[in-house]
């Protein structure tokens, strides 16, 4: 048994939702926590005015019952609040009355780096709007209330995870990236950067060597890389230690299995070791600018302006969020994999025992 995830929405459509399969009865979670990570992936230096429009909330529909999951299916709603000025132009039958609001007239301009062009011509759409809007990072919002509850499974067996943004635009520290960011708000541009997720309390042994897809470090790249904007991820020291030698790459052991050094990010041979999970994710400009890239209007096929629409100067902290919520669904998932659980408190005692097999000589 593992978990399942399964989300869908759009993002001016009328709500985000999710399906989160595999969770054991008895966890109890918190709509507080859930709510101020909806939260968190909204703020942040850099964000377009639409995250002040709205304040995510999660709505639970199913499989939790006066706070405490049941084994069930879990079905979380994140409403998007914006849903109303697009009212008719994202109804999801057909619409009524005279057009009104956003979203009325197709989009025939496709942005250099976003899904525009490749969705039209992959779902033989006409309007970009119908690529655009699923593949628009908005749903990251369910990511996230997924990513809560996973880290409150997490927290039961004494696994923490959190995500920073480290860089922005090739600056780094608080003040640095500030600047960075306002440059690129005055010059109409936006920018990337570079995020940092680090898991402490991993025991080792999530994830396997037997088969690729099962390797923790597979997991965790490809839960990085499937979000939206992310080019680059890292394991540990990742692509410095290309250019080491071996006698300066690897964390040596000493008695008491400990480790003076933890390059390998927590991760050997695809299977956590006991050391602090540490993964890196690089996060290209967004591709929406205020001023636009050079494109072809797909109704004449002549040279035209890309679409300018509402957009992040740059939204590294949200990723950071993000980042952390896809990390913590992957060990949860590993976590279930490896102890099991109908109930939590099987989970719980099954987690336990291994340590006391393995001994504590790990966790420091
Ligand atoms: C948290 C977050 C917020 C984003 N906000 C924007 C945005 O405001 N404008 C934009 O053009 N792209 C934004 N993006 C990036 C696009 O969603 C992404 O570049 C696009 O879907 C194409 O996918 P790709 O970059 O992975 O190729 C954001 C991404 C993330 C993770």
């Amino acid at each position: 048994m593992t978990l399942g995830l399964a989300t869908a929405g759009e993002s001016h459509g009328p709500a985000l939702v999710a399906i989160l399969s595999g969770l054991p009865a008895g966890l109890t979670l918190d709509r507080a926590a859930i709510d101020a990570d909806l939260g968190r992936r909204q703020q942040g230096y850099g964000r377009s005015p639409r995250q002040q429009l709205e304040t995510d909330r999660v709505e639970v529909l199913a499989g939790l019952r006066h706070g405490v999951t049941l084994g069930t299916p879990l079905a979380l709603v994140v409403r998007n609040l914006d849903h109303k000025n697009w009212d008719w132009g994202m109804s999801p039958w057909p619409s009524e009355g005279e057009p009104a609001g956003k979203g009325t007239k197709p989009v025939t301009l496709p942005r250099p780096g976003h899904a525009d062009l490749a969705g039209v011509l992959k779902y033989g759409h006409e309007d970009v709007r119908n690529a655009l809007e699923r593949a628009s990072a908005r749903h990251t919002a369910v990511h996230v209330a997924a990513g809560a509850v996973a880290k409150a499974l997490l927290a039961e067996l004494g696994i923490a995870v959190a995500g920073r943004a480290t860089e922005v635009g090739g600056a780094t520290g608080d003040e640095g990236m500030r600047e960075a960011t306002d440059a690129a708000r005055s010059d109409r541009d936006t920018l990337g950067g570079i995020v940092e997720v680090v898991a402490t309390g991993v025991p080792p042994g999530l994830g396997s060597y037997a088969e690729k897809a099962d390797r923790l470090d597979a997991r965790i790249a490809a839960a990085l890389m499937g979000i939206q904007a992310v080019k680059a991820v890292e394991i540990g020291d990742g692509l410095a230690l290309a250019r080491e030698r071996g006698s300066q790459a690897h964390d040596e052991i000493d008695p008491g299995l400990v480790r003076r050094s933890n390059r390998a990010g927590g991760i050997e041979a695809g299977v956590s070791n006991g050391e602090a999970i540490v993964a890196r994710a690089a996060m290209k400009p967004l591709p929406t600018l205020m001023r636009p890239l050079d494109s072809v209007d797909l109704a004449t096929g002549e040279p035209a302006q890309a679409l300018v629409e509402r957009s992040d100067v740059q939204a590294v902290e949200a990723l950071a969020v993000v980042a952390e919520s896809a990390v913590a669904w992957e060990l949860a998932r590993a976590a279930r994999e490896k102890f099991g659980g109908d109930a939590l408190v099987d989970m719980i005692a099954a987690h336990r025992f291994y340590l006391a097999r393995i001994g504590e000589t790990w966790r420091r």
